[in-house]
């Protein structure tokens, strides 16, 4: 499994300049990825997509140090819950890799490393989830030297790289299934190859959809203030050939109310036991008029989104973000001098407002506390 995975990611991400076409799932139609990978690891540096400056500029960052890879997670040059996850382990592989210490002063270092890159973004569980597998792999091997500790860092990260890439496969396939054929379908945020280590979690299940006759169309809610709706959602579908149209916010009410939309899939950053989901700031709201227009509103994450130590939404952490992320767009303020903002950058969608939360593993459904205890434990 490992092997033909390891293929298929050679084939997956061969480069814009020539995109190569890639086989997916069990049908026969192309998924072309936008992208390279939205992080990878190359002669001792992390590689990632500058996110910021989609979709007009398509400009890679190479970083040789952690504390711009945290800076890089921090300032959203790479964001989607999984992929940061992703990012952080890579962080910490090079953390290892430049550092010259041992023993001792190499614990300290990796601490330090694991404590910074943690201390980036509160919301999504998958970077503190990340962290602590590589920090399992670093106590596993705290016996050997460095350059052992450092391969067996960077063999880690690239298992959660390649792993995320499976469970988005996997979930887009499960979750295609819950939707009608021909659907018309709203998203909201970004969870898409860029959220992740590829393929996308909500953008997954569209895109299996799509391959299998089941998505028509795509609505993308801009996602005010980020806009990683406009900016990276449209651009991986528009890329793809999947019909999408991009809606402000506050338009998907008055579709939902003419019958133009079928059904809601997002991602999510946290799940919690109860089955609460936190998600891009918006969510909720959407949530709330699905139910009002008897839609079907679908979660998609993998189960490193879920906290199951976390007894329900009220627990999850919610980042507040720069007030210039609204005051300003693209450098430019919109808002007068010294109005209050608030800017959360998540909020969190109670259980009863979804209809089911799917993973690579299946489909669960309400009562969530038992539903998703079977999954995380399968
Ligand atoms: O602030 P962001 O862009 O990191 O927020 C991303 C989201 O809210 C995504 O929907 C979520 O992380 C799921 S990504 C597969």
């Amino acid at each position: 499994m490992q092997g033909r995975f390891n293929d298929e990611r050679e084939t997956y991400f061969n480069g814009t300049s020539g995109v190569k076409r890639k086989e997916c799932g069990s049908s026969p139609l192309p998924y072309t990825p936008a992208v390279e990978p939205t992080v990878t690891w190359r002669d001792g540096r992390v590689v990632l997509i500058d996110q910021r400056k989609l979709p007009l500029h398509e400009e890679y960052l190479t970083l040789g140090d952690h504390r711009a890879v945290a800076a890089a997670i921090r300032d959203m040059a790479v964001r989607g819950a999984p992929a940061i996850g992703v990012t952080a382990a890579y962080g910490l592989a090079l953390a290892v890799h430049e550092s010259r210490a041992e023993g001792a002063a190499l614990v300290a270092e990796f601490e330090a490393a694991a404590e910074l890159l943690a201390s980036t973004r509160p919301t999504a569980i998958n970077l503190f989830w990340a962290i602590e597998r590589m920090r399992a792999r670093f106590r596993a091997g705290a016996s050997t030297d460095r350059a052992a500790q450092a391969a067996a860092l960077l063999a880690e990260a690239k298992a959660i790289d390649a792993e995320d890439v499976a469970a988005c496969r996997a979930m887009g396939d499960l979750g295609a299934a819950l939707l009608p054929p021909g659907a018309r379908v709203l998203t909201h945020c970004n969870a898409g190859a860029l959220a992740t280590a590829g393929y996308g979690t909500a953008l997954g299940v569209i895109r299996s959809a799509h391959r299998d006759g089941r998505v028509s169309r795509v609505f993308v809610d801009e996602t005010r203030p980020f806009l990683q709706g406009a900016r990276l959602t449209a651009w991986e579908l528009h890329h793809e050939g999947i019909p999408a149209t991009l809606i402000t916010d506050n338009m998907a009410g008055h579709l939902m109310a003419r019958g133009e939309i079928d059904a809601v899939v997002v991602g999510s950053d946290r799940i919690a036991r109860n089955g609460d989901v936190a998600n891009k700031i918006g969510t909720y709201s959407v949530a709330v008029l699905a139910k009002e227009h008897g839609l079907p509103f679908y979660v998609a994450a993998p189960v490193s989104t879920f906290d199951l130590a976390c007894p329900s939404g009220e627990e999850i952490p919610i980042e507040e973000r720069a007030a210039e992320e609204v005051t300003h767009h693209g450098g430019r303020r919109l808002a007068p001098e010294g109005i209050a903002v608030r800017n959360p950058a998540f909020d969190v969608t109670p259980a009863r407002y979804v209809s089911a939360i799917v993973c690579e593993r299946g489909v669960a459904r309400a009562p969530y506390e038992s539903s998703l205890a079977a999954l995380a434990g399968a």
